[in-house]
């Protein structure tokens, strides 16, 4: 029988048994084509890239992407916007970003001059700060008085990037870091429900057969039968995404203003 003691100590554990490719920088339409298919096998993704196309749709002036790694929504920007993609120099190491125009950080060390930006963009990063409260004063601080702070976490989400994913937030969490922080405003809203957590976790079920490396032949051959459940589950868990209920979801989506000076 498993017990506490006899159970995997996870605390030792260095790394995932399976890591899913990062994204990559867009390159050609091919890219956008191969990260569209991603998206719809990736509820995740696929979610806050819905919210992403109507919350950076308004975005004007300069937009920082905080720990932007493959830099995936700056497509969404408008013409009117200016991005800047600022990420810590462990990004190649812990995560496999390396992408040319990013400006790659030492430390705390972020090298933007405070209320000089429009935009804050900090997606699916706070999770990885394992001292969050500095980090969004930080954010906080390079917001121009009424700047828009636009974030997005991971709520029912797999342990990932191990072990350099620290913190699951909820909505009273993640409305009181930022009331801290000074930000107003804020808004939590959820990806998805409950009906989209279980298409997702059956999907990556559905998944574990095709992955990773050589395998049984009748490993692969399960994994190509789970292939239109897969699919059907994909569909399911998109259609969801149109419905607000429940208290358990992919993950949030956060909005909030640096107030206006003098309010
Ligand atoms: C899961 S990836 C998300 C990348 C990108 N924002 C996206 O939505 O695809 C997490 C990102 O957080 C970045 N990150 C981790 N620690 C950080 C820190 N202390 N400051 C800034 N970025 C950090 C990583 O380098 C990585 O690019």
């Amino acid at each position: 029988m498993s017990t506490h003691a006899t159970r995997r100590n996870l605390v030792e554990q260095e790394a995932e048994r399976f890591k899913p490719p990062v994204f990559r920088p867009r390159r050609s339409r091919w890219d956008d084509l191969l990260a569209a298919g991603r998206r719809f096998l990736d509820l995740q993704a696929g979610s806050a890239w819905r919210d992403m196309r109507v919350e950076l749709s308004k975005a004007s002036g300069i937009v920082l992407d905080v720990g932007c790694g493959a830099q995936v929504f700056r497509s969404l920007l408008p013409p009117a916007a200016r991005y800047r993609g600022i990420d810590t120099r462990d990004a190649l190491d812990r995560f496999g970003y390396a992408v040319p125009d990013t400006e790659y950080f030492e430390g705390t060390d972020w090298n933007v001059p405070p209320e000089s930006v429009d935009v804050v963009l900090c997606t699916e990063v706070l999770e990885h700060i394992e001292t969050p409260a500095p980090f969004v004063d930080n954010l906080f601080r390079c917001l121009r008085p009424g700047g828009r702070l636009v974030i997005t976490v991971p709520f029912a989400a797999r342990w990932h990037f191990v072990p350099y994913d620290y913190w699951r937030y909820t909505p009273s969490s993640l409305d009181l870091l930022l009331r801290q922080a000074g930000f107003r405003d804020v808004r939590v809203t959820a990806r998805g429900n409950p009906v989209t957590v279980a298409c997702y976790k059956a999907m990556a079920l559905c998944l574990i057969p095709l992955m990773g490396e050589g395998g049984h032949p009748a490993r692969r051959l399960l994994g190509a039968a789970l292939l239109p459940l897969l699919g059907g589950l994909a569909v399911i868990g998109t259609l969801s995404l149109r419905s607000d209920w429940g208290e358990d979801c992919l993950g949030y989506t956060v909005t909030a203003r640096r107030p206006d000076a003098g309010s």
